[in-house]
């Protein structure tokens, strides 16, 4: 069902981790014998150890909300390999799902940081993180390719089973969803059999959210129908709050100046401190972003954060689909020497027009150095048109109000290419 194979995870269970597990011997009694190093390093657990170290870097500002939660994702993290399944007569066992976490607070929060810090530290393979709407976006498509194909015509199988069937089948282990919400009425009547399957299939759910379970699909037509996934949720996800104080991403943009003009040393200098101040005085480390099946090299990233030449995003195949997962994946983009876009860099251009709507639409935050003045950089009549609202956008993406805003739901993957 072409579409669905997206949903796959890579890797079939095994190749992992090197962490050993006792299993329970009694009732009650778990004997649990950890050689993964992480582990082993710190009595927190992988995930605390990494805030910690962040924290004793300056990276990030001591936070003992942030710092409780990462000691509920570290939980997780343990019972996930606890769990690990067994390998018996060279087949393994399917995956059992552990109780996973809902955590939900107000923007800018650290939750997406929390996450990101948690999901780095899992040690299998069998895992996805992602946006939950890019996440949805997904499941219609295969949902929508089933019902074209001929099975989903000829026979009365259900959609979602088809759907859920090869993302059990790949060995998922672990979903990391990032802002969870529900707003139209075709995802709230899908959620409770689409993770009911998924939950009884192995997956466990880590999911980040602006509001608590009891206010998903608030006011929702016929929400009474939506009522047993929040049971569902609460069962399989213990639900924390993240009650910080600050807004960090408010905090971390007040005041910036985040454009800069020319080339040059100086230009260069300047945008070296921008991305330090928005990593926190991380360096960052090349990276890769996974879109529909492929790979996406990205230079620099740290903290939520990537930095890109313009060429490495507008002088390569890439289109709508691969921006709006950057988009969905950074809160944050540094993008160095965007040129002047005259007839000679069409192609170029056209990509950097989508890029602009894919990150605008979404609400990241762009720091970029340009050759030339906004009001010179589109210099070729072919795109001259479209090329005004991708003016409009850039001047508006500097100022305080656009910075000092949380980030939105953004163009979905897949409506457009
Ligand atoms: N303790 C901290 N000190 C400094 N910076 C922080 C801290 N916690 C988070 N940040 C930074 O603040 C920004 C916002 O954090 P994050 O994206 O995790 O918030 P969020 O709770 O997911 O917000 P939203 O609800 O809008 O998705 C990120 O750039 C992150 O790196
Ligand atoms: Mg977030």
């Amino acid at each position: 069902m072409g579409e669905a194979c997206a949903l796959d995870c890579p890797d079939k269970p095994g190749n992992d981790d090197g962490v050993e597990v006792v299993p329970r011997i009694s009732p009650g009694a778990t004997i649990v014998v950890l050689m993964s190093s992480s582990f082993s390093q710190s009595s927190s657990g992988p995930v605390l150890a990494a805030y910690d170290d962040l924290v004793a870097r300056h990276a990030l500002t001591p936070d003992p909300a942030q710092h409780d939660a990462a000691g509920e994702l570290d939980r997780v993290l343990a019972d996930l390999v606890v769990a690990k399944p067994k390998r018996l007569f060279g087949m393994f066992e399917k995956p059992q799902s552990v109780r996973g976490l809902y955590l939900h607070g107000e923007v800018g929060r650290g939750k997406t940081m929390l996450m990101d810090l948690f999901f780095a530290a899992v040690p299998f393979k069998q895992k996805r993180r992602l946006h939950f709407h890019e996440f949805m976006d997904e499941v219609h498509r295969g949902i929508a390719a089933f019902r074209k194909s001929e099975r989903g015509n000829a026979d009365s199988t259900d959609p979602v089973e088809a759907v859920t069937r090869p993302i059990l089948k790949s060995g998922l282990r672990l979903l990391c969803l990032d802002e969870f919400h529900v707003h139209d009425i075709t995802n709230a009547m899908l959620l409770d059999r689409l993770f009911g399957k998924l939950f009884a299939g192995g997956v466990t759910l880590v999911a980040t959210s602006n509001v608590a379970p009891d206010g998903l699909y608030k006011d929702g037509l016929n929400r009474q129908l939506f009522l047993p996934f929040i049971a569902l949720l609460k069962q399989k996800t213990v639900v924390a709050d993240l009650p910080s104080e600050q807004d960090y991403r408010r905090l971390k943009f007040a005041g910036q100046q985040v454009y800069a003009f020319g080339s040059g040393p100086d230009v260069q200098t300047l945008m070296d401190r921008l991305w330090l101040r928005i990593t926190g005085g991380e360096r960052g480390e090349p990276g890769q972003v996974e879109s529909i099946g492929r790979q996406i090299a990205v230079p620099l990233m740290a903290m939520g954060a990537a930095r890109f030449g313009f060429a490495d995003l507008c002088d390569r195949p890439l289109g709508t689909r691969d921006f709006v997962r950057i988009a969905h994946q950074f809160d944050s983009l540094v993008i160095d020497n965007i040129p002047q876009m005259d007839r000679t860099r069409s192609d170029a251009a056209k990509r950097f027009i989508l890029l602009i709507d894919s990150l605008y639409d979404r609400g990241v935050k762009l720091a970029a150095s340009f050759a030339v003045p906004l009001e010179q950089l589109g210099a070729d009549d072919k795109t001259a048109f479209e090329f005004q609202r991708t003016l409009s956008r850039l001047t508006e993406m500097q100022s305080e109000d656009y910075l000092a805003k949380g980030l939105r739901d953004g163009a979905s993957a897949g409506t457009q290419d």
